[in-house]
């Protein structure tokens, strides 16, 4: 299989190497309904062997069930994984739906020395911020990260869905290696502050769902209909009521490139994000999630797929016609702060 392995990328200045896509675990265990645990674990070793390294999970993804899920395949692989997990979103047991940020020390020392006890590891090697809690200076929760750095526990640092004068400030504290944001053909409201910022400063951009969510491969249309009570997607605007019909329609034009190209429509989501990346001179790892092995391989074959001139401006509009914001509240994302 060797040529079906997908190259390998610096992650930001001075980062580790990485293959070019990574993926992420989110969905083993959170957010997306039921899971075929066995496939999910034939998932993160297919992956593996198909040259992705860097492996995503956070704290808050089912309570700390998916550090725990994908603990035996790290520790089974811990050379070649890259592990990347978050703190940051604080989710009460006794209220699950109930989301509080914290970005403060104790509670960041706390974190990082629970994720080290369910992934079974002694170093992290790539800690993030999940979320930025704006009563608490962005220089003070860095300054409490870079100590863990010197402490050994965590080797690189990062930041989820910050904004472009975040990042400079944190880092000026101590280096970023990534930012973590959602990036993909329906959400592209980062490349106003973060993607100057990103390029400026040499970090690398890990986009989180690529694939829109799964609504950019056509797999559902409309959560309320095609989804489980319980999935996240059906609190998404954009995802339910007129609005998902209005954006499934959009999907027209990926179709149509994806047919040209003998592919699936979220091959060539995932094709246009490598791409839109090169043109603005960005280091790019999108991290797209799946519990499934043939989908890993589909995933990782659209690093591949090279879009004309033609076909990226066939694709230029669609986000800017997307109707719905991406989260229901839209505080929890960047764009809420630029
Ligand atoms: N920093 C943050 O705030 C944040 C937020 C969200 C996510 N994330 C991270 O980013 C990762 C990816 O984001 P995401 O999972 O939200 O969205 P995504 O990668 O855009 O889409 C994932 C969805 O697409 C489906 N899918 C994947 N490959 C497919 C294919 N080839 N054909 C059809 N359907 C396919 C998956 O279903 P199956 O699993 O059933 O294949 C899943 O429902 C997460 O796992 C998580 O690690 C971070």
């Amino acid at each position: 299989m060797t040529d079906s392995r997908i190259a390998n990328v610096e992650l930001g200045t001075g980062g580790p190497e990485v293959g070019v896509q990574g993926l992420g675990c989110m969905g083993m265990s959170f957010a997306y309904g039921p899971t075929d645990a066995d496939e999910a674990r034939a998932t993160l070793e297919r992956a593996l062997e198909l040259g992705v390294t860097l492996f995503d999970t956070a704290d808050m993804y089912g309570l700390g069930e998916n550090e725990k899920f994908i603990s035996p395949f790290v520790k089974a692989h811990r050379d070649e994984v890259v592990l990347a997990t978050k703190f940051g979103i604080f989710r009460d047991t006794a209220e699950p739906t109930k989301r509080t940020i914290r970005n403060d020390t104790p509670y960041i020392r706390q974190a990082v020395e629970g994720s080290l006890r369910r992934l079974d590891v002694e170093v992290i090697d790539l800690y993030y911020m999940h979320r930025r809690d704006v009563n608490i200076p962005i220089e003070e929760t860095v300054g409490t990260m870079a100590e863990l750095v010197r402490e050994g526990k965590v080797k690189h640092l990062g930041l989820s869905e910050v904004t472009g004068g975040e990042l400079r400030a944190a880092h000026a504290v101590h280096p970023i290696a990534a930012v973590q944001s959602e990036w993909s053909l329906f959400s592209r409201d980062i490349e106003a502050g973060v993607v100057p910022a990103v390029r400026e400063l040499g970090v690398a951009l890990v986009p989180y769902s690529p694939l829109g969510r799964g609504f950019l491969t056509g797999s559902f249309v409309n959560a309320d209909q095609d989804l489980t009570s319980d999935d996240f997607r059906r609190t998404m605007p954009r995802f339910t009521g007129d609005n998902a019909a209005a954006n499934a329609a959009l999907l027209e034009p990926v179709r149509a490139v994806a047919e040209a190209h003998g592919a699936s429509p979220g091959q060539i989501a995932l094709a246009w994000v490598q791409q839109q990346a090169a043109l603005l001179g960005l280091p790019v790892v999108p991290i797209p999630g799946t519990r499934k092995r043939t989908r890993v391989e589909e995933n990782t074959a659209a690093t591949r797929i090279v879009l004309t001139e033609d076909e990226l401006a066939v694709l230029e509009p669609i986000a800017s016609k997307v109707a719905g914001d991406r989260y229901a509240d839209m505080s929890f994302s960047s764009a809420g702060r630029e």
